[in-house]
């Protein structure tokens, strides 16, 4: 707040406070001709009359007492202006103050927790309870409050990896983040190429097509795909590449949604969390998620 804003508040909060004092004085007077019997405000209605007494000295000592708190809040906290209060007081503070108590007290059961391997601790009902929890705040809008995702989100209790299941591969998609990198193939394979590949593709889960169709995309697969899906279209965790034999879509497995993967390239994007969350925090995530798709207790 520059100095001019801060004289405004100040000079107008404080005004606002000795005006209410005036007001409360001018009331409190007794005016000439007052408490006698028919002196009213001349306010009618419904033949009740208003009279025109003073307020009662106890209702009077309330007014003052909510005034002096006013002040002394004043001088207290922040509120005039750029006046810091003589407590020091400020909401960020309270609020650091508050997550270092909470930090504290949770800190020796992150330490036990980071010293507990994924597989265990996917195991302890409480380590998963914090888990849980974790997931809901930071996961849950993107994969699903259950983890089972949604198109373009990978369901994460199915046991099929993109990136690797094991734990540390876990750990290092949540921590690092995943970058997935499926060119487009419209331009270099035409919408024929297209059509035959997406054909192959499906055929490799079991869906049935044109013989035709599949030997011709067969052969683009085995020239434009392999580096990434692999010879036998198994896919590659090193590089996000899904494995497209398993019939479990990303992107939805029907011929149309095949044919847009190819046609116009897939990148999907699981952000890194290692600036939004502590390593032991990410541990405990890890487990949780790989919990999601192991035997649970
Ligand atoms: C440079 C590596 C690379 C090459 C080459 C590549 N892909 Fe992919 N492909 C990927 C990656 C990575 C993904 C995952 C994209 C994502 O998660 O957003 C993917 C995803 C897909 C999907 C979507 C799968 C799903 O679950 O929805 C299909 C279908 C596919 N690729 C087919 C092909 C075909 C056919 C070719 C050859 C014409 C090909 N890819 C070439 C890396 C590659
Ligand atoms: C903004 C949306 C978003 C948020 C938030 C998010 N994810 Fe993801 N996550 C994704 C996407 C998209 C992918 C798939 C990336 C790709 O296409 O390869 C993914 C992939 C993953 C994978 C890899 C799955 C596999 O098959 O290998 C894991 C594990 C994962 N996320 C866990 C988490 C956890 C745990 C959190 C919470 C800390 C989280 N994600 C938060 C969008 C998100």
């Amino acid at each position: 707040m520059s100095t001019a804003w801060s004289w405004y508040v100040t000079v107008l909060s404080l005004a606002n406070i000795l005006a209410c004092v005036w007001l409360i004085r001018w009331t409190a007077k007794k005016r000439p001709g007052e408490g006698a019997a028919g002196d009213t405000t001349g306010h009618e209605w419904d033949g009740l009359r208003e009279y025109n007494n003073p307020m009662p000295r106890w209702w009077l000592g309330l007014f003052y007492l909510t005034i002096a708190f006013a002040l002394v809040y004043l001088l207290l906290y922040p509120g005039l202006g750029n006046f810091k209060g003589l407590l020091g007081w400020t909401q960020t503070g309270a609020y650091e103050a508050e997550v270092k108590k909470v930090e504290a007290d949770v800190a020796p059961l992150f330490a036990k927790y980071a010293a507990t391997p994924v597989p265990e601790l996917a195991k302890d009902p409480a380590a998963m309870a914090t888990g849980r929890r974790l997931f809901v705040t930071n996961c849950a809008v993107c994969h699903g409050a259950d983890g089972h995702g949604s198109r373009g989100f990978p369901n994460l209790a199915d046991g099929i990896w993109q990136w690797g299941g094991s734990p540390e591969q876990i750990e290092q998609t949540i921590t690092q983040g995943r970058q997935a990198a499926m060119p487009p193939w419209g331009a270099a394979l035409g919408e024929d190429g297209v059509k035959a590949v997406a054909t192959y593709v499906r055929s490799l889960s079991g869906k049935t097509g044109d013989p035709a169709l599949i030997a011709a995309g067969k052969e683009k697969f085995q020239t434009l795909c392999v580096a990434c899906h692999g010879p036998d279209g198994k896919g590659n965790p090193m590089l996000g590449a899904p494995d497209l034999t398993d019939d479990y879509w990303l992107y939805g497995g029907s011929q149309e949604a095949v044919e847009t993967s190819i046609r116009n390239g897939r990148m999907g994007v699981m952000p890194a969390h290692k600036d939004l969350l502590s390593p032991q925090r990410i541990h405990v995530l890890a487990a949780y998620v790989y919990g999601l798709s192991h035997e649970q207790p």
